[in-house]
């Protein structure tokens, strides 16, 4: 009902408007008086966590991509080799799992099979699993050794928006609480992170008060067939996610690459008005990959296509290229997909809409699959 959707037009809307609270939530309580982190609920000892040699992340769909951009941090902050895979591709192919993995199953719902079956192979393996889930006594928390739940609160899209923001959220701080069992993150970087995290909310209601260019882009796409997503490093998911959304809501044959791989293959899809939007990342710390992708966007407008740029506040260099800009606020690299993603969502919901989808009830998709 209307009332249900607190006067949005759809559920999906009001979920992207309720990220700023859900990240807020799904971080209140977990530092300690000295600014340790501690995550009371991930029982596992910490001599365990310590003896960890490899971290697997397994998770489908929009969590998939969560435990892509986990990779990043776990690597940075942990230094220990982290892979993430499809859950539905994980038992299959018989991976190599001893009591020194640790499994990471992401799931909103908790009930999605394919990443049960994961787990389940995994612990028969001998690994630990730690669940990152938003339901409450759901069935993969039931079955992990530990569970750290995102506090998004219930999401009702089809689409996840809201949840994935926060599975960010929950995987920023596992990695950085596995890098501080295992003392590869010290206490003054933990704080500033955290720090770093808490500013988030407040960006992101920024972000959200200035998406009505972000709609009227969206509308004026309407009528194409096809629309291409790059991005490097954490951008690279995000550009997945982006695709992902058009896919799952407007129907649309939506491809992420990474930019990197544009001169391997995608550039030959390039052609005069195909929209491509990039992901740019921070012309700050990482300048080298900055400087690639710029080259990335004059490339693909040097071939006709309409550019949306995705560039942090202050970023210049990337203005002369952009036929269409937006604006994210500037915030640590490791941490920009939570931001990123925003008007990737708005976007996608704008452009179904726009074609007439019902953007809760995307056609021949489930919130939560229960079959394999
Ligand atoms: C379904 C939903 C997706 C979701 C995926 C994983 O395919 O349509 O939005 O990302 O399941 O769901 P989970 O509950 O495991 O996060």
């Amino acid at each position: 009902s209307a009332a249900e959707k607190g006067g949005y037009d759809s559920f999906m809307l009001k979920e992207i408007a309720e990220q700023p609270r859900a990240v807020a939530d799904t971080l209140l309580g977990r530092v300690d008086a000295e600014g340790a982190l501690t995550l009371d609920e991930v029982r596992i000892p910490v001599p365990e966590l310590r003896a960890v040699e490899k971290v697997v992340v397994v998770a489908c769909g929009t969590a998939f991509h969560a435990g892509l951009i986990a990779k990043y941090a776990i690597e940075h902050w942990t230094r220990v080799p982290c892979e993430v895979e499809l859950a539905s591709e994980f038992r299959y192919r018989d991976p190599i799992l001893d009591r020194r993995s640790l499994v990471v199953a992401i799931s909103q719902s908790g009930e999605t099979m394919d990443t049960l079956m994961a787990v389940r192979h995994a612990r028969e393996q001998g690994a630990k699993v730690l669940a990152i889930c938003n339901t409450n006594g759901s069935t993969i928390p039931r079955e992990s050794d530990a569970v750290l739940y995102t506090h998004a609160g219930p999401e009702v899209a089809v689409a996840s928006t809201k949840a994935f923001l926060t599975q960010l959220v929950a995987c920023y701080l596992v990695a950085l609480y596995l890098g501080q069992a295992r003392g590869t993150t010290w206490g003054d970087e933990i704080r500033a992170v955290i720090r770093d995290l808490a500013g988030i909310p407040d960006a992101l209601e920024r972000l959200l008060a200035t998406m009505e260019p972000v709609r009227a882009l969206a509308r004026s796409l309407a009528g194409q067939d096809t629309v291409l997503f790059l991005g490097r490093h954490v951008g690279y998911p995000v550009a997945l996610e982006g695709a992902l959304k058009l896919k799952e809501l407007a129907y649309m044959h939506a491809e992420g690459f990474a930019a990197g791989e544009l001169k391997h293959g995608p550039i030959a899809l390039v052609e005069r008005d195909l929209p491509v939007v990039v992901v740019v990342p921070s012309p700050r710390g990482r300048s080298v990959l900055h400087g690639k992708i710029v080259s990335n966007i004059q490339e693909i407008r040097a071939r006709g296509a309409r550019t949306v740029v995705i560039a942090e506040e202050g970023d210049e260099a990337v203005v002369p290229y952009a036929d269409h800009l937006v604006r994210i606020p500037a915030v640590p690299t490791l941490l920009q997909p939570l931001v990123a993603t925003v008007p990737l969502q708005v976007f996608a919901c704008e452009l179904a809409t726009a074609r007439g989808n019902e953007v809760d009830q995307p056609r021949n998709l489930a919130k939560s699959v229960t079959v394999e």
